[in-house]
């Protein structure tokens, strides 16, 4: 919780998250709506969607109009008071919007212990904040309470580039870097807090996005 609550726990990032997540990673979007698109593809009907570290419910608002045509559920987790509160808010903006989706603060460690079955499990830039030492047991858990057939979808920072060259790709994925004049140095303080996967722990899942320092990674629980 640590290095997320460094960043997330302030009510100014939680409301500026939209903008600025996109500036960070310009192509937000599109992995965002491809995360949702297989979300749905692996959504039956009354199944559940359990989004870990789910943020402002980016997810969730791509994913609504499927829960309602399926009668399927959405619980999205967040360790964050603040980017909870801006979730809650969407949630209340529609009625009865929180018939089929909820939110809750806490830590994605600690959720598997209450058990549900899901039919998706998604970690949408999320696994860089938690602890290298705790990410097999969190990538493993999140497979282990999949219901047969469910979908485990993973995207993040992978640590699958070196030395300057890997700094170049991160920067350049952010939103007009090269173009504004700005130093690498400014950016070296997010070192330390967003600390990249090794491609070994997702060495078994079918990737579907890569740009830049980011993938997507999807598997099926058989
Ligand atoms: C980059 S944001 C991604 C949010 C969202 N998944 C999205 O796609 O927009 C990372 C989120 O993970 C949350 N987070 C980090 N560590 C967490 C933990 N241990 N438990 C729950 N949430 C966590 C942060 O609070 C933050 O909201």
């Amino acid at each position: 919780m640590e290095l997320a609550s460094a960043t997330y726990n302030r009510t100014s990032v939680a409301e500026g998250y939209g903008d600025s997540i996109r500036k960070r990673w310009i192509f937000y979007d599109l992995l965002t709506n491809k995360v949702a698109d297989l979300a749905s593809a692996y959504l039956p009907e009354e199944g559940l969607v359990i989004d870990l570290g789910c943020g402002t419910g980016e997810v969730a608002k791509r994913l609504e109009p499927t829960l309602k045509i399926r009668d399927a559920k959405y619980i999205g987790v967040d360790q964050s008071e603040e980017m909870f509160s801006e979730a809650s808010d969407w949630l209340t903006e529609c009625d009865g919007r929180d018939r089929l989706i909820s939110f809750e603060i806490g830590d994605l460690r600690d959720r598997f212990r209450a058990g549900l079955p899901a039919s998706v499990v998604i970690l949408n830039l999320t696994l860089m904040y938690i602890p290298p030492e705790d990410r097999q047991f969190v990538v493993e858990a999140a497979y282990s309470s999949l219901s047969l057939g469910g979908a485990l979808i993973i995207a993040d920072r992978v640590d699958r580039y070196s030395g300057y060259f890997s700094e170049v790709v991160r920067l350049s994925d952010k939103h007009d870097f090269f173009r504004s004049g700005m130093e690498f140095s400014r950016n070296l303080r997010v070192i330390g807090f967003e600390r990249p996967l090794s491609e070994g722990l997702v060495s078994d899942m079918d990737e579907f996005f890569r740009v830049g320092e980011i993938s997507g990674y999807i598997k099926i629980k058989g």
